[in-house]
C-alpha cells in the first residue's frame, strides 16, 4: 500500500476551513498541519462563505502554526495547500516549491501574468508540481458539459451563457483591488477559466464593467469572440444582494443547463432528461486528483499551470477592455 501524502494548509480563513473538511474522506492524503497568522481562526470550528457553511473539519490530530517558517521548521509534509488571499499566492507558492514542497494553490493563480510566469518557472526549476485549484474544472456538472462539447454528442456549440453574481465578501483584502483584483479577477475568473478550459482562448474580448466595491471592476459583462466558434457571454458581479450562478449551453441538437447537482438536457424546448452529478464536489475532487498526480509522478494536466496562467491573461484583457471601452485582442 502506498503511504498517504501529508498535506499542510496555509490560510485558515473561509476557504481554508472549506478545504480542511475535504480531507476527511481522502484516500491518498491526510491533513497534518494548518497555519494562520491569526490565532483566532483556530478557535472557529467552521466558516461561512458564499458556498454556505464549510462544515466542521476533524482537527484533532492536526498541528497548528502561526507562521510558514514555524510550519516548515517543525512539520514533515509533501505539499502545501495555499488558501491565502490572492496577493500572497505567488510569494508562498514560490517559497514552498523552493523548500521542496509540491503546491496546490487556490485561484486566482496570481495578480498578474508576470507573477504566474515566475511560479511556472520555479516549478520547472525545482521539479515540484504546482496546480491551481480552479474548482469548476473538477465539478461533475461542468465536466459533463465539457464532455458534451468535446464529444460533439449534441452537435456544435452555438452559444454559451454564464453568470456568477452576488455580494462582495466582507474580508478587507477582497475590497482592495491591489490584493484581490476585484470581482473580475476573484469571482468572474471562475467562468473565464471554464470557457478557456472548454473552448480555448478567445480571439478577442469586449467587456463593459463598473467599479464599486474594490476600486477594480466589480460588475461586468463580457462577450468572448471565437472566429467560427460559439457566441459566448459571461456576467459577474459583487454588487448584487442574492448569490447565484447559471450556465446554459445551446448546442445544435439540445440545450444543456447546469442546475447543480444536475445537468438538465432540453430538446425541442422541453426537458428531455436530467443527468445526476451528485457525489463528491470539485474541492474534494481537485485534492484527490492533485495527490494522484504526485503519487504517479504525473504533471497535473486537468488544471495545468500554463492553462490557468492563460485564464489570468484573458481576465486581464477583459479588465483592459472594461477600462478602455475597446475590444481587446488576445492573439
Ligand atoms: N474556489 C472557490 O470557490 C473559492 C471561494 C472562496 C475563496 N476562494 C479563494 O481562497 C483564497 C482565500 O480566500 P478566503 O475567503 O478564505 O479569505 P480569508 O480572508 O477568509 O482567509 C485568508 C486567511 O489567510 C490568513 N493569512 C493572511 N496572511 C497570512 C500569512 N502570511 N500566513 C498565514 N496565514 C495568513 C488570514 O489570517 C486568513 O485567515 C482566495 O484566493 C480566494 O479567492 C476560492
Amino acid at each position: 500500500m502506498t503511504r498517504k501524502l501529508r498535506a499542510a494548509l496555509i490560510g485558515f480563513g473561509g476557504m481554508g476551513h472549506f478545504h480542511a473538511t475535504q480531507y476527511k474522506e481522502q484516500k491518498n492524503c491526510e491533513l497534518v498541519a494548518i497555519c494562520d497568522i491569526d490565532p483566532e481562526k483556530f478557535k472557529k470550528l467552521s466558516a461561512e462563505i458564499n458556498l454556505g457553511n464549510s462544515g466542521v473539519a476533524d482537527l484533532s490530530k492536526v498541528h497548528q502554526y502561526l507562521s510558514y517558517e514555524e510550519l516548515l521548521k517543525n512539520e514533515t509534509f509533501d505539499y502545501l495547500d495555499i488558501c491565502l488571499p490572492c496577493h500572497l499566492h505567488a510569494e508562498y507558492a514560490i517559497r514552498a516549491m523552493k523548500d521542496g514542497k509540491h503546491v496546490l494553490c487556490e485561484k486566482p493563480m496570481a495578480r498578474d501574468v508576470r507573477l504566474a510566469d515566475r511560479m511556472i518557472a520555479v516549478s520547472g526549476k525545482t521539479r515540484k508540481f504546482l496546480m491551481i485549484a480552479q474548482c469548476l474544472r473538477f465539478e461533475k456538472t461542468y465536466s459533463t458539459l465539457k464532455k458534451a462539447y468535446d464529444s460533439g454528442k449534441y452537435g456544435k456549440l452555438l452559444r454559451l451563457s454564464m453568470t456568477r453574481c452576488g455580494g462582495a465578501p466582507s474580508q478587507g483584502w477582497y475590497r482592495d483591488v491591489k490584493c484581490s483584483g476585484g470581482a473580475i479577477l476573484d469571482l468572474h475568473l471562475h467562468d473565464t477559466d471554464f470557457i478557456n478550459y472548454m473552448i480555448g482562448t478567445p480571439d478577442a474580448v469586449l467587456t463593459s464593467g463598473v467599479s464599486r466595491v474594490s476600486g477594480g471592476i466589480d460588475d461586468l459583462m463580457t462577450t468572448y469572440y471565437f472566429k467560427n466558434g460559439p457566441i459566448v457571454n459571461s456576467e459577474g458581479s459583487w454588487c448584487r444582494s442574492k448569490w447565484g450562478c447559471t450556465t446554459v449551453a445551446v448546442f445544435e441538437k439540445a440545450t444543456l443547463e447546469i442546475a447543480a447537482p444536475k445537468v438538465i438536457v432540453h430538446v425541442d424546448g422541453r426537458k428531455n432528461r436530467e443527468i445526476d452529478c451528485s457525489g463528491t464536489n470539485g474541492y474534494f475532487n481537485e485534492i484527490a486528483y492533485f495527490c494522484e498526480c504526485i503519487l504517479k509522478n504525473r504533471r497535473p494536466s486537468v488544471a495545468s499551470m500554463e492553462s490557468t496562467r492563460e485564464s489570468i491573461r484573458i481576465v486581464l484583457a477583459e479588465e483592459k477592455s472594461a477600462l478602455t471601452g475597446r475590444r481587446v485582442s488576445l492573439k
